[in-house]
């Protein structure tokens, strides 16, 4: 069987960040706040995983270079609106706008990976390249997902 590429791992996450959108969006109260725990243990090292393995890569080509420092643009903003709804809870009055605006935001950023940003770096990355990418950024995302792991383990400890 054909090894996964950078695009397929990819694309797998995105569907399931937007699976746990769609139903953040319908939640309150507790069950609110543990899907948006869920969210940031997928969203978080998805990010932090391109930025480290897939990014730096497409920077070094001029055809991908603009689409990749929109997509870091991007990321931060996602980041920033991740903290302010750390700060709160799902009783907060502002808390279902801000959770519509965070999906729209990652909905429009994951819109323009794969429809923009994919299909040109298909064209500057081999393919056996894009399934060394997609081995990289797996071992990434899992150290990504223990240091959050970890993280959290210290938070309830205190
Ligand atoms: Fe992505
Ligand atoms: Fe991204």
């Amino acid at each position: 069987m054909a090894k996964p590429q950078i695009y397929d791992v990819l694309h797998r996450e995105h569907e399931e960040v937007s699976e746990l959108f769609h139903q953040l969006e319908e939640a309150r109260g507790a069950k609110a706040l543990e899907l948006f725990a869920r969210l940031k243990q997928k969203l978080i090292p998805h990010s932090r995983a391109e930025e480290a393995v897939v990014y730096p890569r497409l920077l070094e080509e001029s055809r991908t270079a603009d689409n990749t420092r929109e997509g870091i643009e991007e990321h931060k903003q996602v980041d920033k609106l991740l903290a302010e709804l750390d700060a709160m809870t799902p009783d907060a009055e502002v808390w279902p706008a801000k959770i519509k605006v965070l999906a729209d935001m990652v909905g429009h950023h994951v819109d323009e990976e794969e429809g923009e940003l994919f299909p040109l770096a298909r064209q500057v990355v081999s393919d056996r390249e894009s399934e060394q990418l997609a081995e990289e950024f797996a071992r990434e995302r899992d150290a990504f997902v223990e240091d959050l792991r970890r993280a959290d383990q210290r938070d309830a400890a205190e």
